[in-house]
């Protein structure tokens, strides 16, 4: 992709944050804005000298280090002699400076190391009220699908149908994603699909960090309990938080990256191809390297 595509790509994955963001202020009837705007006054009185640092230009960054090559993933199971060649090596991206976020405390009632149950966690999430988005949920939308799966869809997080349901994936974004794992030659059910955080954000707007630092140890102990061979982040959020960096999702999308010793894949949010549907190529490539991995042909189920 030339660097002009790749800008534009950018803009408009700020835009969609922007959007979001004023209807969930649209949401609040504004009271967010208010309260924004009087913090930010309030911040100008008390600290003039650091809201006027803050908002010097920033030191040019020091040039980055030259890419790393990443090398492509292993198959997942011996490969019969029918079977595409292993996935193609892909570029390897400079990784944007990690995210500063606190590290995930392990789960209580659960060892360190040991392989906990869906079912374990799901106690222990229980009621939960970590962070405040459980004051506007209906239900909690922990997860769903094979407990066992080779293959596990991570998105952001619930939205007003997933949040009535109690399960992920339900709405318009949900039935392309479906589609999308039958195009692949799975079934829902055979997959795992879960989200970053379990609870919806108001008017869909994008998790804040300390509902995602509430919420992440639970995602990465059920990926422990399912121990797939793939995973497919959907999104710039789920991409981000389960690697820990700040890359824009255009600039990972169809490289495999690596989580905890397993191949991860990321690429676009089924809801940012529903209102980009030139986009659903690209992710169709990179779904398409997740089959090659698994030795799938289209269309072959099993
Ligand atoms: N979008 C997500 O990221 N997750 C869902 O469960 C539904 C929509």
């Amino acid at each position: 992709m030339s660097e002009a595509l790749d800008t534009s790509h950018e803009l408009v994955e700020v835009l969609e944050d922007l959007r979001r963001h004023l209807l969930w202020q649209e949401e609040n009837g504004g009271r967010v804005l208010q309260v924004d705007a009087r913090l930010a006054a309030e911040l100008r009185a008390a600290r003039p000298q650091v809201m006027q640092r803050a908002q010097a230009p920033a030191p040019r960054p020091a040039p980055a280090a030259p890419p790393a090559p990443v090398s492509p993933p292993p198959q997942a199971s011996p490969t019969p002699a029918t079977r595409p060649p292993a996935a193609r090596a892909t570029l390897a991206v400079p990784e944007t400076p990690v995210i500063a976020r606190p590290a995930p405390v392990g789960l209580p009632g659960v060892a360190e190391g040991e392989r906990p149950t869906l079912d374990q966690i799901r106690r222990e999430l229980g009621d939960c009220r970590r962070c405040k988005l459980c004051d506007g949920r209906k239900n909690i939308v922990f997860g769903s699908g094979n407990p066992r799966a080779e293959l596990v869809f991570v998105g952001e997080g619930p939205g007003a149908d997933e949040d009535v349901q109690g399960v992920p994936f339900v709405g318009a974004a949900g039935q392309l994603l479906t589609k999308m794992i039958e195009a692949m030659g799975y079934r829902r059910d055979d997959v795992y699909i879960c989200n970053v955080v379990k609870c919806r954000p108001p008017g869909n707007r994008n998790p804040e960090p300390d509902e995602v630092t509430a919420c992440e140890p639970f995602l990465r102990a059920q990926l422990k309990a399912v121990q797939p061979k793939a995973i497919v982040a959907l999104g710039k959020f789920a991409a981000q938080t389960l690697l820990r960096n700040s890359t824009p999702i255009t600039k990972m999308r169809g490289n495999w990256r690596e989580y905890e010793g397993i191949q991860l894949m990321p690429t676009f949010h089924p809801a940012y191809l529903l209102r980009q549907p030139a986009e659903k190529k690209k992710a169709w490539e990179d779904l398409q390297q997740v089959m090659k991995f698994f030795g799938k042909q289209p269309g072959q189920r099993g």
